[in-house]
């Protein structure tokens, strides 16, 4: 077992069991990439400041890539032995370029390494998911230009409740993917932050500086405090926060996929490509794809709180608790983009059975209130209205019959105020299409949504 960095105050090897238990370079050896960029951006900076000579700090830099492109290209394979990706790689630049390789941790501690690894990895990843729900939204804005006019019910309590067109519901889901994508954003904006120079907890003697490492990275800022700059992992759990109400949101579309493929519904088909049989009955076409989000929603959760609890006692400033942390982070973000692909590919492949959800619409009496509505256009007060609706309902239930299809006589037993307009104003169409208000489903006020969306990108 190589010598560790730290040997110099011990007297004894590390028990293996402890080393294995302690080791986290099976999983942080993914940061790799962001572990040699920011010691790129250090070594540089230490440089310009005159704390190394540009010679160590060229030196370092061509040893980082090296290492970087051999990394990339297989040539170079995580040593088991090292602690973490850290000393991974620095051990691997010292044995590359000798004595200067050295000199790159000078006021650097890898508590304020990791935590800039960390940052600079989740910014990286959120880019990526973002994009990604970018794809599921331009799927979902299709579809829905593509059903303008498809009316259905819309339910409460899972019962019809009012018409709806299908743009109008998916629109509704768009809304939230959009605000999902903003936290992700807003999360990734307050992690671009540089910890680097708070060292080891304490900030350190060396004249470092500090914003010209956050610029050379990318970064928007660097952090206030150096206590705060290596105990706090807030950014992975302000992450984990947003992407599991994103993760709650399609969970939500998930279930209601399930239903509406159901044979009870029929609304949608999902695509043979994306559904999967079963071993015993061959009839079976089941949604595997959605109900697999909607089981891993609950691991993204099941991370997020894993982060709060791992957090939650921590006294200031680091512990080695906190390498935990890294292990929910990185499963949320395999987790997400894990999902999205193939969920994204099911909604762009799925078929809409337009007919079964018009059918629907017209079943569950879901113009009722319109009919209670066009009453009190006629004069009646809305609450006799409602009722003289309700008992129509009754009505049509006991005769096994709709409301559009009562005769006027009919009509005019229940209230003198029908009138022969009675029928155009209960429509499906005039239901829905009367609706312009926005954020309402009327053709005319979804399109003018969806165009907003195109415009706004
Ligand atoms: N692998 C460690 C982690 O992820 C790096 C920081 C180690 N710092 C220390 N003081 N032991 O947390």
């Amino acid at each position: 077992m190589a010598k560790k960095m730290w040997a110099g105050r011990f007297q004894k090897a590390t028990d293996t069991a402890v080393n294995d238990f302690n080791s986290s370079l099976p999983f942080d050896c993914r940061m790799y990439k962001q572990d040699i960029e920011g010691s790129i951006a250090h070594s540089t900076m230490l440089a310009e400041q005159g704390i190394i000579s540009k010679e160590d700090a060229e030196s370092i830099r061509e040893g980082l890539l090296s290492i970087l492109e051999d990394i990339n290209s297989g040539n170079l394979t995580f040593d088991s032995d090292a602690e973490d990706i850290h000393m991974f790689i620095e051990e691997e630049l010292t044995n590359r370029i000798g004595d200067a390789g050295k000199r790159l941790h000078t006021g650097r501690s890898r508590n304020d390494q990791v935590a800039l690894d960390q940052r600079l990895y989740l910014v990286d990843e959120c880019c990526d998911i973002l994009e990604l729900i970018d794809d599921l939204v331009n799927a979902l804005i299709s579809i829905a230009y593509d059903n303008l006019e498809t009316y259905m019910p819309g339910y409460t309590h899972l019962q019809r409740a009012q018409p709806i067109t299908y743009a109008h519901y998916l629109s509704a889901y768009i809304e939230m993917f959009l605000r999902d994508q903003e936290r992700i954003e807003a999360a990734a904006v307050r992690a671009n932050v540089s910890p680097l120079g708070s060292g080891a907890l304490a900030g350190t003697t060396y004249p470092l500086n500090r914003a010209r490492v956050a610029d050379i990275l990318g970064m928007s800022d660097v952090t206030g405090n150096s206590l705060d700059g290596v105990a706090d992992r807030d950014f992975a759990i302000e992450f984990a926060s947003a992407a599991s109400i994103f993760m709650m949101h399609l969970s939500r579309l998930s279930e209601e996929l399930i239903l509406h493929s159901s044979q009870e519904f029929k609304f949608i088909e999902l695509d043979d490509a994306y559904s999967t049989g079963s071993s015993m009955m061959p009839q079976k076409k089941n949604p595997d794809v959605a109900e697999l989000t909607r089981g891993k929603t609950g691991r993204v959760y099941g991370d997020l709180v894993s982060l709060l609890v791992i957090m939650k006692g921590l006294p200031l400033t680091y512990n080695k608790d906190m390498q935990e942390v890294q292990e929910s982070m990185f499963d949320v973000i395999d987790t997400i983009k894990g999902v999205l692909v193939p969920f994204t590919g099911m909604i762009r492949t799925m078929t809409i059975n337009s007919e079964r959800m018009e059918e629907a619409a017209l079943g569950g009496f879901t113009n009722a209130t319109d009919l209670a509505d066009y009453l009190v256009r006629k004069g009646m007060p809305f609450r006799e209205t409602h009722a003289v609706s309700g008992k129509l309902v009754h009505y049509c239930i006991e005769n096994k019959t709709t409301l559009e299809k009562l005769d006027l006589k009919t009509l005019k037993e229940f209230s003198e105020f029908f009138e022969e307009d009675v029928y155009e104003a209960i429509s499906l169409e005039t239901c829905v299409n009367k609706r312009v208000i926005p954020g309402a489903p009327a053709p005319s006020a979804v399109k003018e949504y969806l165009d907003s969306l195109i415009v706004s990108e």
